[in-house]
């Protein structure tokens, strides 16, 4: 299989729509998963249609594992009666169309290109109403700010996912983003999030570094957050997030040295 590196570009993951959310998605497309009465059970496949890359078949573990347990979170809350589903760096996430649902309003933010291309797309198969997508990088602007122009009240409860997302911001970044979140999080809302973890005793920038050189794929998104359980623990609550479900999944690479794994918690608002 050509390797990640030699067919993407350095400019196509700096520019154009996201190239790691487009493997995870046809990765995803092949899954068997639950969908809701009025959702569309093929919407990951149309929603990939025409990508041109060929996923490595050792995703699929790790993707299948944070899916389920995404799709299982969606699902609850909508039983639940949230009326809210926010998804931060959703790339082509089709829970929107999969799970939709009347009352219920998916908001995505991404980066432009990726907006734009996924918007696209959501026309052509003729679900554009289905999401509200709003443009961030959450580097430099303010998710609570970009959350509030999109039409999402704070008032009421949210399910808010970062699926797929922390790993490739660094810490900071990681930090403002959840705290913004908790701060339109009121009583009722969870966080469901999938992050990358290693084992205590290493130095997290070496890990970084190292899961980098690894994945063989230096022309694509680079991974920044890599942190033992305990201080990936100590960021949520930092940011106003009470952990009440930790699970174990397969770490999104062949490389899982340092005792890297996937870890999907779920948390509520600390604050009462
Ligand atoms: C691995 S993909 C996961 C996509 C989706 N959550 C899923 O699981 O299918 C990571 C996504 O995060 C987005 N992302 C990465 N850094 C970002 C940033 N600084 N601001 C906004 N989105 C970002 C990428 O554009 C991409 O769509």
């Amino acid at each position: 299989m050509t390797s990640l590196s030699v067919a993407f570009p350095r400019l196509t993951a700096m520019h154009g729509p996201s190239v790691t959310s487009q493997v995870v998605a046809l990765t995803r497309a092949g899954l068997e998963r639950a969908h809701s009465a009025g959702g569309d059970p093929d919407a990951q496949r149309r929603l990939c249609e025409g990508m041109a890359f060929t996923p490595p078949g050792w995703l699929q573990p790790g993707i299948a594992a944070r899916t389920s347990f995404v799709d299982e979170q969606v699902t609850a809350a909508i039983v639940a009666g949230l009326q809210q589903i926010v998804t931060c760096g959703a790339g082509y996430d089709d829970r929107g169309v999969r799970f939709r649902t009347q009352g219920v309003r998916f908001f995505e933010l991404d980066h432009p290109a990726t907006q734009a291309d996924k918007a696209a797309r959501l026309r052509a198969i003729e679900v554009a109403d289905a999401v509200t997508l709003a443009v961030a990088d959450f580097r430099i602007d303010d998710a609570d700010a970009v959350l509030a122009r999109a039409g999402h009240d704070a008032g009421q409860p949210s399910l808010f996912i970062c699926e797929g997302l922390l790993i490739y911001l660094d810490l900071d970044t990681c930090r403002r983003l959840l705290g913004a979140l908790a701060g339109r999080a009121p009583s009722g809302s969870v966080l469901a999030a999938s992050l990358s973890a290693h084992a205590e005793g290493f130095d997290s920038a070496a890990v970084v570094a190292a899961a980098n050189r690894s994945r063989r794929t230096g022309a694509v998104e680079p991974w920044r957050t890599i942190l033992p359980v305990a201080e990936h623990l100590r960021l949520l609550a930092d940011a106003g997030w009470r952990v009440t479900e930790q699970r174990w999944s397969p770490a999104s690479s062949l490389d899982a040295s340092h005792g890297r794994h996937g870890l999907l918690v779920l948390a509520s608002p600390a604050a009462p």
